[in-house]
């Protein structure tokens, strides 16, 4: 088990499972601020030009060393594999801060759980599970200022102090506004905005995904 120390003194190190758009747009942001980043791939040996795209500071392993490597893990798989994958890593995320970022889609549970409680519960006793940047295109990681010339609100939500400050900083990290969205229970209505904001930026903005949320004063 890897021990977890407040990290205010020191960049704590990312898991990245997965190697598509989020895990590149959220990883690239990690390592730019600091970080030491590790990449999960069902395939890391086919990954030739990962280093090209991602940077030579990069390392990319396979799903278990990546989540021993990190202090924090990030799950940017699809979402019907983030039960299995929960499943058969629970023992190595149990205890470390697990960032949710998978978007249920039509695979909602129909109980009214949030698809990051969904994870916990998988991972049991433990899990330190925090739902953040379902609301956040990949291509919005480019520019966390947006045009108005104030950085892109992160939503996150969860039960675990601890994690929640650790994920606070993180987004402060990156350049981006978090927005605390309350319990790991309360981040099913970010599952639910996720079909809106894609739905919003086709029909207002042309599909571009680089639109984000914004809670303006009156
Ligand atoms: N794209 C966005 O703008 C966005 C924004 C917010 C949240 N999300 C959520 O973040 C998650 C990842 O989205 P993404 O756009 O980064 O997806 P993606 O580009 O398809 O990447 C998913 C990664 O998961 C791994 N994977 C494991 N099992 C897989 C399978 N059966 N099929 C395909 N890939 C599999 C793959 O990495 P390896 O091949 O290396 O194993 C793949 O690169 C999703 O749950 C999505 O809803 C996406």
């Amino acid at each position: 088990m890897t021990n977890i120390t407040p990290f205010t003194t020191r960049k704590p190190r990312i898991g990245i499972l997965g190697t598509g758009s989020m895990a590149l747009a959220l990883g690239k942001s990690f390592l730019a601020a600091g970080h030491f980043v590790a990449f999960g791939s069902r395939r890391p040996e086919t990954k030739k030009e990962f280093h090209e795209i991602v940077g030579e500071e990069s390392r990319i392993y396979g799903y278990q060393a990546a989540i021993d490597a990190g202090e924090i893990v990030i799950i940017t798989l699809p979402y019907k594999e983030v039960a299995a994958t929960a499943r058969k890593f629970a023992d190595s995320l149990r205890n470390k801060i697990v960032i949710d970022i998978t978007n249920p889609f039509a695979a909602q549970p129909n109980n009214g759980d949030s698809g990051a409680q969904v994870t916990a519960s998988i991972i049991g006793e433990g899990a330190r599970v925090v739902a953040a940047f379902k609301t956040n295109f990949a291509a919005t990681f480019e520019n966390p200022v947006d045009s108005t010339g104030e950085p892109r609100e992160v939503h996150y939500a969860g039960d675990d102090e601890e994690a929640m400050e650790a994920v606070e900083e993180l987004i402060k990290g990156i350049g981006f506004k978090p927005v605390e969205c309350g319990t790991l229970a309360q981040s099913v209505a970010l599952d639910h905005m996720v079909p809106l904001m894609i739905r919003l930026d086709a029909t207002e903005l042309d599909a571009q995904h680089l639109s984000s949320f914004r809670l303006t004063p009156g």
